[in-house]
C-alpha cells in the first residue's frame, strides 16, 4: 500500500531543485501483480521482506530525473539496490540496460546503484538517473523489512502531451502516437541550465579537502593529452568500496583504468558488492572503457592483482602510477609511510585491446559501482623527475579541467539515458520536433550557440563545430583537447538545423547575433567540393568522414547542396545577396554534378557514390528529393526503386548490406529524411494532374516507414517507451538490444512530419509570415486531421476531413500572416467560406486566404 501520509513527505525533499517535479509510476508490481500507483487518497505502501523482495515501478513511458524513494518504516539498517532500464528486460540483468561508459554525462554511469538505509524518510539519489520506463527496487539480505511508501523522481521537463503549443490528430491512432513519441523524446533529450549538476564534489577545506567521487565513468583532465611516459600520482581515501582511476588515456577515456578495493569492511560493504570481478584488498586493472564489455564498447580482460596488505576505508594512501613501453607500475605507499612492493601490470596481459598509443595520453578519476573515494594531491613527473603538473584537486577550478562542471546552456542531448553528448547531426530532427511540439524554443536557440561556441577558430578545421560537446565540459579546450571536427556531413545538418529555426522562427536576433559564425561553418564546407567531380569529398579535410553516405557520393553532395540553399536564404535575410547568390550557384553546380554522374538508368535511382555505381541508398533518394536535386521522373522512379532495399519492418541503409547479417539494424535517423522525402513528393509531384490520385509506391513507401518501422515502437509494450528509438533490428525490436537508446530524437522525424505534410502546415517565409496549409489527404490510413503549430504570431490551427470525394478543410492563423490552401491536383469545385469559387482544371488546386480568420474551404476532389 502507498500511504497519502508518506506522500506528503516526498514534496519537501530536502535539498530539492528549484523548478523539479515529483514524478510518479504509472503502476508497481508485487507479489499481488501490477496495480495503479494511486498517489492521493488510498494508502498504497509496500513491505519488502526476504521473501518478497521486489518492487517493480513502471513510469508508463520515458523518464528522467533523480530518483527517490520515501521509508515509512524499517526493522533495522537495510540494503536497497535500485536498477533502472528502459525495456523491461533489462530489469532481468546484473547492470541493467547499461552501464554507459562512452562518457561521463552528467548522469549516473550505472543502471544500478544500492542505497544504505538507516531511517525512516527520504532517500534520493546523488546522480540524475538517465531515460528509463521501469526500475526495481531490491531488498538485499536475508534479515529485515522495510515499508516503503511512495517512489518515484525529481524531473525537469514533462509536459503532458496533451497540453502542448503544437498538436496532431487524427482518425488514425497509432499514427497519432507515433507523433508523440518525438514530443516525449525532446523533453526527456534536452536538458534545461542548471538542472545537470556536476557529479563531482570539491571539499575545499578540512582534512578531506579534494574531490569526493562516487562511482562513475572517469572524467578526463584536459591538460595530459600529449603526455606520455610519465608517473602519476596522488592521493586516495576510500570512504567506500574502492578507488578509481586511469592514466594514458585518450580524450573518450579509452585507457588502462584502474580500481584499488578496500578489504571490504562488513559494516560498510554492499552485500551486493561482486567479489568475483571486484575481490577485496585487490588492484583490479582493465583495459579500454570499464571493466565491463558494453556493445562497441570494448574492455579487455579484466587483470586482478592482490595486494599484500590490508587496504583501510578512511586512511589516505599515496598511490603512484608509472608508465614505461611494457607496461604501468603501481606504487602504494599505505598510512605508516612504508612503500608496499610496487605492481607491474604489463601492457600484454591486455593484447590487442592496448590500441592506439597505450603509453601517452590523460589522466582521469572514479571509482567504480557504489564505491567511493576521495582524491586529492595529483602529481606529474617527467621520466627525468621533473614535476610536470600539480593540483590539490579542492578547487571548483577542477570541474572545468575534468569536464565535469554543472550545465549552465538550455542543450538537447542524443538521447535521454546515452550517449548524453550534444551530437551536432542528431539536432536536425531534434529542432524540428520541437517547433512542432513543445516549441521550447531556448532548447534550440541553446543548442546552436553551445554548438558554435565549439567551433574551431584556427588550424585545420578552423570554422567547423565540434561534433558532439558534452555537458559540465570547456569550448577552451575545444581545439586542444576534445578535437572532434571530422563528420562533415553533420557540420552539413548543423547548417540545416540552424537555417531551419530561421525558417520557423523568423528569430531575426538571434541570426544576427550568430551568423558571423554560423557562414564561417559555411566557408568550411566550401572546401569539401571536389574541383574535378564537383561533389563532396572527405579528402580534402585530413581524418574526415561522411555518416550518411560516401564520399563523391549522393548524398553528402546533395545535403550539402540543400544546407547552401538554406544558408542563402538567410543570407539574404541579413542583407548579403552577394553571398547568397555565390552559395546559390555553387549549389546549382552541386546538383548539376550530381545527376550527371550519379543518376544511374540502370538502377532507376541515383547510385551510392562514383566508386560504387551499382549501390543505392536510401540517404541518396532522400536527399536527392529534398534538395530539389531529382526532377518528377527521377524522384518517382527512386521512390520505387526504394523497393529493393526493403528488410523486415522497414528500409535497409544501402544495397550492399548484407541483409542476412544478423547485426544488420534498421536507421530510424536516416529512415526520417525519407520520410520527409515521400511526402515532399506527394505534395509536389502530382502537380496539375487532373486525377485525384496519388503515386503508389510512394505511398506504400509511407506506410512501411509509418505502418510497421515506426509502429513497432509503439505496438511493443516490452520494449515500449513512449519515446522515439535509436535503432531497430529488422524484426521491429530495438537495434543493438539493451544498449540502443530508446530516447533519441534523431529517431522522431513523423512529429514534424506529419505535422508539416500529413497535417500539412508549413512555413514559406520566416516565421510564419507567409504559411502553406498543404494536407495530404488521400492516404488510406487517415480520413482526418486536426492540429497546430505555435508561431511568433500565434497558433496556426488547422484540420481536415475526407468523406468519398468531399473534403473539407479548415485554417485559421493569426493576423501579420497570410496563407496558401494548396493540394497537388485540381479539384472539381470549391466553396471557401460559404461561396462559390472557380477552379481551374488541369491545375493544381490553390486558394490564397488572408490571416487573422478562420477559413472554410469546401473542395469535391476529382
Ligand atoms: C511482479 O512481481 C513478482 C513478484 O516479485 C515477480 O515474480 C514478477 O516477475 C514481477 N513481474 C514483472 C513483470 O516484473
Ligand atoms: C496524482 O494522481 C492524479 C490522478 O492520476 C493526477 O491527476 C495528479 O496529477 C497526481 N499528482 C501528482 C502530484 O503527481
Ligand atoms: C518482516 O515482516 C514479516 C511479515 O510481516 C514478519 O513475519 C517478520 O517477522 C518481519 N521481520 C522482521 C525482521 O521484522
Ligand atoms: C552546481 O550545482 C549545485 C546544485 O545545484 C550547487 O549547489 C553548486 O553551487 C553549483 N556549483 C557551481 C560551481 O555552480
Ligand atoms: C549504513 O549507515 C550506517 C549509519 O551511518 C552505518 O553504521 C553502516 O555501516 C552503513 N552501512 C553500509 C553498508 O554502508
Ligand atoms: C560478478 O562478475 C563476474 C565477472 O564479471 C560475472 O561473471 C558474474 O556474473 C558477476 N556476478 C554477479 C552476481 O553479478
Ligand atoms: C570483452 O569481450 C572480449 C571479446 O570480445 C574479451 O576478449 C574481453 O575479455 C571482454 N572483456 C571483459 C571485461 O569481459
Ligand atoms: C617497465 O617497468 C617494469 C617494472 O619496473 C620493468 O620490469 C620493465 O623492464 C620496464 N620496461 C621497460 C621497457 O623499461
Ligand atoms: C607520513 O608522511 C607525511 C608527509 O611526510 C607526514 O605528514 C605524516 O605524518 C606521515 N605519517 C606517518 C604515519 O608517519
Ligand atoms: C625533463 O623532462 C621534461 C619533459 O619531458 C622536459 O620538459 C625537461 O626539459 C626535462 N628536464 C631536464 C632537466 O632534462
Ligand atoms: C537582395 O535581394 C533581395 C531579394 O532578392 C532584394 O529584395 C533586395 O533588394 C536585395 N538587396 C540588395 C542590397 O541588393
Amino acid at each position: 500500500m502507498w500511504s497519502a501520509v508518506a506522500l506528503a513527505l516526498i514534496f519537501s525533499v530536502a535539498g530539492a531543485q528549484e523548478g523539479t517535479n515529483a514524478i510518479y509510476p504509472a503502476r508497481f508490481n508485487t507479489t499481488a501483480g501490477f496495480e495503479p500507483y494511486l498517489n492521493s487518497t488510498s494508502p498504497q505502501c509496500v513491505t519488502l521482506m526476504p521473501s518478497d523482495a521486489v518492487l517493480t515501478l513502471d513510469y508508463g513511458t520515458e523518464t528522467t530525473g533523480f530518483p527517490f524513494f520515501s521509508v515509512q518504516d524499517i526493522s533495522s539498517a537495510v540494503q536497497i539496490e535500485s536498477k533502472y532500464t528502459e525495456a523491461q528486460a533489462g530489469l532481468d540483468e546484473r547492470f541493467g540496460d547499461g552501464p554507459w561508459t562512452f562518457a561521463n554525462g552528467l548522469s549516473n554511469t550505472f543502471r544500478v546503484e544500492t542505497f544504505n538505509v538507516t531511517e525512516t524518510g527520504d532517500h534520493q539519489s546523488f546522480f540524475q538517473q538517465g531515460g528509463f520506463r521501469w526500475q526495481s527496487l531490491t531488498l538485499l539480505g536475508d534479515t529485515g523489512n522495510v515499508t516503503l511508501c511512495g517512489a518515484g523522481l525529481k524531473s525537469y521537463n514533462n509536459h503532458s502531451i496533451d497540453n502542448l503549443p503544437g498538436s496532431f490528430n487524427s482518425s488514425n491512432t497509432v499514427w497519432n502516437e507515433i507523433w508523440a513519441l518525438g514530443a516525449r523524446t525532446v523533453q526527456q533529450s534536452c536538458i534545461a541550465n542548471g538542472s545537470a549538476p556536476s557529479t563531482w564534489e570539491v571539499v575545499s577545506t578540512g582534512s578531506d579537502a579534494g574531490v569526493l567521487l562516487r562511482g562513475q565513468q572517469p572524467a578526463q583532465s584536459v591538460h595530459g593529452l600529449d603526455l606520455a611516459d610519465y608517473t602519476m600520482s596522488f592521493s586516495t581515501k576510500i570512504v567506500r568500496g574502492g578507488t578509481g582511476w586511469k592514466v594514458a588515456s585518450d580524450a573518450h577515456g579509452y585507457g588502462p583504468y584502474f580500481v584499488l578495493t578496500s578489504e571490504y569492511p562488513a559494516d560498510s560493504t554492499f552485500l551486493n558488492t561482486n567479489r568475483t570481478l571486484v575481490p577485496p584488498n585487490t588492484l583490479v586493472v582493465g583495459y579500454g572503457y570499464n571493466l565491463v564489455n558494453q556493445t562497441t564498447l570494448t574492455t579487455g580482460p579484466v587483470v586482478q592483482y592482490p595486494v599484500s596488505f590490508d587496504v583501510k576505508e578512511g586512511l589516505w594512501y599515496e598511490i603512484s602510477t608509472a608508465i614505461n613501453q611494457t607496461g604501468y607500475t603501481i606504487t602504494i605507499v599505505d598510512e605508516n609511510n612504508s612503500t608496499v612492493p610496487p605492481v607491474f601490470v604489463p601492457l600484454a596481459d591486455f593484447g590487442s585491446f592496448t590500441t592506439g598509443t597505450p603509453t601517452q595520453g590523460t589522466w582521469s578519476f572514479g571509482p567504480y559501482q557504489d564505491q567511493t573515494a576521495l582524491v586529492r594531491d595529483v602529481q606529474v613527473y617527467a621520466q627525468n623527475g621533473t614535476i610536470i603538473y600539480t593540483n590539490p584537486m579542492n578547487n571548483a577550478s577542477v570541474l572545468e579541467e575534468f569536464g565535469v562542471m554543472n550545465n549552465t546552456h538550455n542543450v538537447c542531448l542524443d538521447g535521454s539515458k546515452r550517449d548524453r553528448l550534444v551530437w551536432s547531426g542528431d539536432f536536425v530532427h531534434a529542432n524540428r520536433i520541437i517547433l512542432a511540439s513543445t516549441n521550447e524554443q531556448e532548447f534550440i536557440t541553446g543548442t546552436l550557440a553551445y554548438l558554435l561556441e565549439w567551433q574551431a577558430t584556427s588550424g585545420p578545421s578552423s570554422g567547423l563545430v565540434t561534433l558532439a560537446p558534452g555537458m559540465g565540459r570547456s569550448s577552451d579546450y575545444a581545439v586542444s583537447f576534445y578535437n572532434s571536427f571530422g563528420l562533415l556531413d553533420y557540420q552539413m545538418l548543423f547548417l540545416v538545423a540552424y537555417s531551419g529555426y530561421y525558417l520557423h522562427s523568423g528569430d531575426m536576433a538571434f541570426l544576427q547575433s550568430s551568423w558571423a559564425q554560423a557562414s564561417k561553418v559555411v566557408e568550411a564546407l566550401l572546401t569539401v567540393i571536389d574541383p574535378g567531380s564537383g561533389l563532396a569529398v572527405t579528402s580534402t579535410i585530413p581524418g574526415s568522414l561522411f555518416f550518411i553516405g560516401a564520399s563523391d557520393g549522393t548524398a553528402p553532395s546533395a545535403l550539402l547542396k540543400f544546407s547552401l540553399d538554406q544558408m542563402a536564404i538567410l543570407a539574404t535575410a541579413v542583407g548579403d545577396n552577394q553571398t547568397a547568390s555565390s552559395w546559390t550557384s555553387t549549389a546549382e553546380n552541386i546538383s548539376e554534378a550530381v545527376n550527371r554522374q550519379l543518376w544511374s538508368d540502370s538502377l532507376g535511382t541515383y547510385a551510392e557514390s562514383l566508386a560504387s555505381p551499382t549501390v543505392s541508398s536510401i540517404s541518396g533518394t532522400a536527399w536527392a528529393i529534398i534538395a530539389g536535386i531529382a526532377n518528377q521522373t527521377q524522384t518517382l522512379s527512386a521512390i520505387t526503386a526504394l523497393s529493393g532495399l526493403r528488410l523486415g519492418v522497414g528500409y535497409k541503409t544501402d544495397s550492399a548490406v548484407d541483409s542476412s547479417n544478423p547485426s544488420v539494424n534498421l536507421s530510424p535517423f536516416l529512415s526520417g529524411f525519407l520520410l520527409e522525402s515521400l511526402f515532399i513528393s506527394l505534395r509536389d509531384n502530382s502537380a496539375g494532374g487532373s486525377s485525384s490520385t496519388y503515386d503508389n509506391a510512394t505511398t506504400e513507401a509511407i506506410s512501411v516507414l509509418l505502418d510497421q518501422l515506426w509502429s513497432a515502437e509503439v505496438t511493443q509494450d516490452e520494449y515500449y517507451s513512449g519515446a522515439s528509438w535509436e535503432y531497430i533490428f529488422p524484426d521491429g525490436s530495438p537495434g543493438l538490444g539493451l544498449f540502443t537508446s530508446l530516447s533519441h530524437p534523431w529517431g522522431g522525424a513523423p512529429t514534424y512530419v506529419l505535422t508539416e505534410y500529413l497535417l500539412g502546415i508549413q512555413p514559406v517565409s520566416a516565421g510564419y509570415s507567409e504559411w502553406r496549409f498543404s494536407p495530404s489527404v488521400l492516404l488510406n490510413s487517415t480520413s482526418w486531421v486536426s492540429g497546430r503549430v505555435q508561431t511568433p504570431h500565434g497558433y496556426i490551427q488547422g484540420n481536415w476531413t475526407l468523406a468519398g470525394q468531399d473534403l473539407n478543410m479548415n485554417i485559421c492563423s493569426p493576423e501579420e500572416t497570410s496563407g496558401s490552401v494548396q493540394l497537388p491536383f485540381s479539384v472539381q469545385k470549391c466553396v471557401l467560406d460559404g461561396q462559390q469559387t472557380e477552379v481551374s482544371q488541369g491545375q493544381a488546386f490553390q486558394v490564397d486566404v488572408s490571416g487573422g480568420l478562420c477559413h472554410s474551404i469546401d473542395v469535391v476532389l476529382g
